[in-house]
């Protein structure tokens, strides 16, 4: 009502009679929801502040940003996000629930509370600022024409214009050195019109990575559901001890992110069965033989005699991970049409630092922990023979070399010559593969009223070669993988059988 009410000096214009007042209210608020809501039908009805809950706040001082968050300050940030079903309590309890809630999550993890700062007096250092009380935003958003269906169609691409309003419009493709004047941290929840709601958050990527985005996510799902959080996040800063390296910005003018925003993109959800990643295990891992059709690899897979023979190997084999992204790097290839046969193609996994390191860094560590191993081949290597064995060995050659050493030198490089994130697709020719199938995002997200139905992301950090991998829903080992392609790449993948194969048909959507 406030709202409505907030509309009316302006349309109290022309004088009215009052036995009107009823229809001009209505009509008023017809009005603001015109002029609010964008063409995907999905209006914010309030917006509050939230600071951390006092009482249960630990004094965190200034934590200063790590090589590893430096240079993510040209990303956007973090926008990811979970439908849930119907909860079973009233729209405004449960608007207040996931408020107070939230308060107190914030309490546990200070930092998403806070500003970034620029010491002037330190050579440039960035900061996160924990408890300047800058606060976050909570949107309420509604979308009564809406349901699960409109959001997640069995076989189509993701509609982008309506998933990108389930995040907080206003930090939409913020550049993550935008922290020092916005919030580090906004969200929103929206109710659809089946009384599905989408819990999204918009997270600064140069103050968490996707391991400190999803804990953040379990503590305030258990905080909100009654448990006490399991692991509170560890704030030292012992990531590479202490570096003095800095990324100047000067007269305060931050970067842009170093990709084409505009780039036409088309956008899918490609899920592959716990079956589907066992067969292409089971092929990456075979000893060379010839036959490599599709019949071949699913009798193989099916075959119980193969698992010991696989597992036999011991420590040796190529993971079920490195093998689905093996059969991604020559199918998104081959679906390159335009791509030379001497062109170097490129394969980017995002890497968690901190099980890598030596001395291990804690899980719990909160910040950015990430660099990107990169495994490089020529297109007519990757597609000579379609051999998806000879690709998942160069992955598993790279990953497996990604230990403490590169992790340190790759710091050491940084800090030698500190630079933004190079995220994007210069040559055409990147797969850059971010998130992980690892990411207790169904597990742990249960707000109370049941788990998660679906992981969706918004607009951040998209770019032609793009892609995100999600645990599947059931936790068997199935996996997501969010594909990222310009429009004919994707046509031209969608109609690559020998990749379509293994993806899912519609009927397990959910
Ligand atoms: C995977 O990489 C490791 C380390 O380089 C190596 O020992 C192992 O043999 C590789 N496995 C396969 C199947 O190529």
């Amino acid at each position: 009502m406030a709202q409505m009410i907030s509309t009316m000096p302006m349309l109290d214009a022309a004088p009215a009679a009052a036995s009107t007042i009823m229809p001009r209210l209505q009509a008023a608020a017809a009005a603001a929801a015109c002029l609010d809501a964008p063409p995907s039908g999905i209006a914010v009805v309030s917006r509050q502040h939230v600071r951390p809950d006092a009482a249960s706040a630990p004094a965190v001082g200034d934590l200063a940003l790590s090589v590893s968050d430096l240079p993510m300050l040209s990303c956007h940030y973090i926008q990811k996000g979970l439908f849930f079903p119907a909860p079973d309590l009233p729209m405004p309890s449960l608007v207040l629930l996931l408020r107070s809630s939230l308060s107190r999550a914030l309490a546990a993890v200070p930092p998403l509370a806070g500003r970034l700062v620029t010491l002037p007096d330190d050579d440039g250092r960035v900061v996160v600022r924990c408890n300047d009380g800058a606060g976050v935003d909570f949107l309420h958003a509604v979308a009564p024409g809406l349901s699960l269906d409109d959001f997640l169609v069995p076989g189509a691409d993701v509609p982008t214009k309506l998933t990108k309003d389930l995040f907080p419009m206003d930090m939409d493709r913020t550049v993550s050195y935008e922290g020092h004047r916005r919030p580090l941290a906004s969200f929103q929840v929206t109710v659809l019109g089946d009384g599905a709601v989408f819990i999204g958050i918009v997270a600064n990527h140069a103050v968490v990575d996707g391991t400190s985005f999803w804990h953040f996510f379990n503590t305030w799902a258990a905080i909100c559901r009654g448990d006490s959080p399991t692991r509170l996040p560890d704030f030292s800063r012992n990531f590479f001890g202490e570096s003095t390296a800095v990324l100047r910005f000067p007269g305060g003018v931050g970067p842009s992110v170093t990709f084409d925003v505009d780039a036409p993109l088309r956008e899918r959800v490609f899920r592959f069965s716990a079956d589907a990643v066992r067969q292409l295990k089971a092929v990456a891992n075979r000893r060379p033989s010839r036959g490599q059709d599709a019949e071949v690899y699913g009798k193989m897979a099916q075959d119980p005699k193969n698992d010991p023979l696989v597992r036999g190997r011991g420590g040796e084999e190529i993971s079920s991970f490195q093998s689905l992204c093996a059969q991604i790097w020559l199918a998104v290839t081959r679906a390159r049409k335009r791509l030379d046969p001497d062109a170097t193609t490129t394969f980017r996994m995002a890497v968690n630092c901190r099980h890598r390191l030596r001395p291990a860094v804690s899980p719990a560590y909160f910040g950015n922990a990430i660099q990107s191993a990169v495994t490089t081949a020529t297109v007519t290597e990757l597609l000579a023979c379609s051999d998806l064995r000879w690709a998942a060995g160069k992955l598993n050659a790279s990953l497996a070399a990604y230990g403490d050493g590169a992790i340190r030198r790759a710091a050491a490089a940084w800090q030698a010559a500190p630079r933004c994130f190079p995220l994007g697709n210069p040559d055409g020719a990147v797969i850059t593969m971010g998130s992980s199938n690892r990411f207790p995002m169904y597990e742990g997200n249960d707000f109370g009223w049941g788990r998660p139905l679906a992981v969706r992301s918004g607009r951040a950090n998209k770019f032609d070669g793009k892609m995100s991998a999600f645990p599947g829903r059931a936790g068997d080992g199935s996996v997501d993988i969010e594909v990222c392609l310009t429009p004919d790449t994707m046509a031209a993948l969608l109609r690559d059988t020998e990749f379509m194969q293994f993806v899912s048909g519609p009927s397990h959507l959910l």
